[in-house]
């Protein structure tokens, strides 16, 4: 079998990517399945942390009529919410898990402490990072890219819904290109909406590459890390 190309990685996994085709809520079918793949990747001796969004429970701000604030407050309470839901799910599996919170909630997880997410994927154990930054005006994208320069991550893999980085949407133009490689400055300067641009300004300033790909292939998470061509890859080329 093809040895993987990185040691440490971050898996950044949408809240719509839990929801399957519900589009809301948490499809545990979907989430056994994404398990299953991360406990090939920790069979094989990668160390893995893991983002989850939140946007399959709470999204937007009631059509703008809410305080920012206190909206992102209450995604940050449902990426607890899913990362439980994934510990739960991986657990079964047995793979030993910690969930590690940017908001104390001490009863439910252990707060985010850098050394010890350190130790804990030393040891084999996968992180998941919940309550994003911790900070309202922040997405969880920048909160796995933090976390990715944390913990000293080689590559960050951004499950999506679609295959990649296109020059436009492609459910809405059928003749958009997909990219199989961008540099960030690109990202930046066509405005391509692969991460915000704080996150995407992170990974640039700290030299952490993207992988860009479709979850919903089995197997792309692994082929991802063992080189093999699939989505679009970013970084300082
Ligand atoms: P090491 O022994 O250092 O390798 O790590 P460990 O995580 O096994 O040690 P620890 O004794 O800190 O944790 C044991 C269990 O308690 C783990 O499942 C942790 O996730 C959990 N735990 C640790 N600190 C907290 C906390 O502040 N709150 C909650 N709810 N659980 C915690």
């Amino acid at each position: 079998m093809t040895k993987p190309m990185y040691k440490r990685i971050m898996l950044k996994l949408s809240g719509e990517s839990l929801s399957g085709e519900k589009g809301y809520g948490i499809d545990f079918d979907v989430v056994n399945r994404i398990s299953s793949e991360i406990k090939e990747l920790v069979d094989m001796g990668i160390e893995v942390g893991a983002v989850v969004g939140g946007g399959n429970i709470w999204r937007g701000r009631n059509g703008g009529e809410m305080d920012r604030t206190t909206a992102d407050y209450m995604g940050m309470l449902a990426t607890c919410i899913n990362a439980m839901a994934l510990q739960d799910s991986l657990e079964s599996m047995g793979v030993v898990t910690r969930v590690q919170t940017a908001i104390e909630m001490r009863e439910i997880a252990e707060p985010f402490i850098r050394r010890k997410a350190m130790r804990h994927l030393e040891k084999g154990r996968v992180v998941i990072f919940a309550s994003g930054t911790g900070n309202p005006y922040f997405s969880t994208d920048t909160a796995a890219a933090l976390r990715a320069a944390e913990i000293e991550a080689d590559v960050i893999l951004l499950a999506k819904k679609i295959d990649g980085v296109y020059d436009s949407d492609p459910n809405i133009n059928k003749n958009a290109k997909k990219y199989d490689k961008l540099t960030f400055q690109e990202v930046l300067e066509k405005d391509l909406k692969v991460m915000d641009s704080t996150a995407t300004s992170l990974c640039k300033d700290n030299n952490i590459p993207i992988i860009v790909f479709a979850l919903d292939e089995v197997g792309n998470i692994k082929k991802a890390l063992c080189g093999e061509k699939i989505g679009t890859i970013v970084g300082n080329f």
